[in-house]
Parts: structure tokens; C-alpha cells; sequence
């Protein structure tokens, strides 16, 4: 498959068309950035990292029945997936408080939650991501009903299987970012990218962050965090 021009560049990522028009190529910066891009970085070899783990993790789902838009992975940073509109939602499941949350409600990060939860915001840059509700999601067309439905059902879906893998790594799944896409014939894919960029991964025993808020927050040993969760995620 042959590598042609740059699509889109975003914050962590770099699309690349490619000879087949329903694959296109993913290419995984170790750029970071963080509060709307406000905070910018580097953590060396997170893009390899996240490459490896996202089509790890996606894989894994594809084996549990959720679809997804992975195809093949390339190489240490590159994979092709198929060609999706992005359904422009960040859905984001939560089993913990912690982050936005926290803040938004006033509570200390940390309290399990009886039941996940699910929000939605609105994937625009330029109005900083917000908050959104299925009603709005409909009124501005980003999404049918129907649509929001299976999204939902998916993303529940993704956070079972995904809970009890990490359970098994001694890591509480605290919260994660989820995007989907619509294929060509217009059924909703799971895609963008699963990483310590998008998830917050706590280790059970110490509490001790494995995840992107170690560069968010100033915490130190952010590449450490990332390897280690490779380390556990691939065994290796
Ligand atoms: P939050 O607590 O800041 O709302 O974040 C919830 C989860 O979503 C957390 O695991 C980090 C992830 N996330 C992203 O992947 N991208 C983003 O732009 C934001 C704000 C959060």
C-alpha cells in the first residue's frame, strides 16, 4: 500500500491518503499537548507506544464484536484503518472520579462509581470541546438517534471488555475518550485511537498514574508511565 499526501495533521496524529481510497494512514506523533493545546510537549516514543497499544487494544475489541476501523498495522508508528467521517462526539466513560468531573461537580477524584457514566462533547477546537447532550447532538445534526443509540451501546460495551483486561494488570480503568466513524455503507465503527493519551489507567495496588495526566499535571516520569503500560499491555 503506498503512502501518498498528508490529509489532516492533528495534535498527536498525522493522516496520510493512501492508493486504496478506503484506507487511509495513520501516523502517531510523540507530540502532546493538553488543555485545548495550551500546554505542548514532547514525551519520547509515546507515538510508538500508542500505536502499538491502540491496535492492541483494537484488535482485542474486534475479537469481543466491537467494530472497528483498524486495518494493519505498518510499522512501529504507521497503520492503515479504514476511511471514516469522524461522528465529531468525544464520548467519554467514566468508573472513577476523577478530572473534569471532579472539578465540574466539586467532588475529590477517586470514588467508584456504582454504574459507569457517559457524556458526550462536541468535537470543536475552536469552541474548546463542550459538554453536549443527546438533544443538542440531534438539533445540530451531528448524529441521528439511532446512531447515538449504538454509540452508546459500543462504548458500554468497550468499557466491560476493557475493564476486566486491566483488572487483570493490576490497573483500575478510571475514564477514557472514545470516537467513532461511519464507513462507506454507513454502519459506526469504533476509531481514532485507545492510549494513555485518551485513557486514565491508575495502578490498583499504588494508585500511582500510568497515564497522560503525569504530563499534564507536571508529575514527572511521564515516559516511564507510558513504557510501563506498554510493558503490561504487550507483555513486554
Ligand atoms: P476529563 O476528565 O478531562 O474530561 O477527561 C476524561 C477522559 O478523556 C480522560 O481519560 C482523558 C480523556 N481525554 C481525551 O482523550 N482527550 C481530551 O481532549 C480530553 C479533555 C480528555
Amino acid at each position: 500500500m503506498e503512502k501518498k499526501e498528508m490529509l489532516y495533521e492533528g495534535k498527536a496524529k498525522k493522516v496520510y491518503a493512501t492508493d486504496n481510497p478506503e484506507v487511509l494512514l495513520v501516523d502517531y506523533k510523540d507530540d502532546a499537548t493538553a488543555f485545548n493545546g495550551l500546554k505542548k510537549g514532547t514525551i519520547a516514543g509515546k507515538g510508538a507506544i500508542n500505536n502499538r497499544v491502540t491496535n492492541y487494544m483494537m484488535q482485542m475489541l474486534e475479537k469481543e464484536g466491537v467494530p472497528t476501523h483498524f486495518v494493519k498495522e505498518l510499522s512501529e508508528r504507521e497503520t492503515l484503518v479504514k476511511k471514516v467521517s469522524i461522528v465529531p462526539l468525544e464520548v467519554i466513560i467514566r468508573n472513577i472520579s476523577a478530572g473534569s468531573f471532579a472539578k465540574r461537580y466539586g467532588v475529590e477524584e477517586g470514588i467508584v462509581f456504582a454504574e459507569p457514566t457517559i457524556e458526550f462533547s462536541y468535537k470543536n477546537d475552536d469552541l474548546g470541546d463542550p459538554l453536549i447532550n443527546e438533544y443538542h447532538a440531534l438539533a445540530l445534526g451531528v448524529a441521528t438517534k439511532e446512531e447515538i443509540e449504538t454509540i452508546k451501546n459500543m462504548a458500554f460495551k468497550v468499557n466491560e471488555v476493557m475493564k476486566s483486561f486491566f483488572k487483570n494488570l493490576n490497573v483500575d480503568l478510571v475514564d477514557f475518550k472514545l470516537e467513532f466513524g461511519k464507513v462507506a455503507d454507513g454502519s459506526i465503527v469504533l476509531a481514532d485511537e485507545i492510549s494513555p493519551d485518551t485513557c486514565r489507567f491508575w495502578d490498583s495496588t499504588t494508585h500511582e498514574k500510568l497515564d497522560k495526566d503525569r504530563f499534564r499535571r507536571d508529575l514527572g516520569n511521564v515516559e516511564d508511565a507510558y513504557a510501563e503500560m506498554m510493558k503490561r499491555i504487550l507483555g513486554e
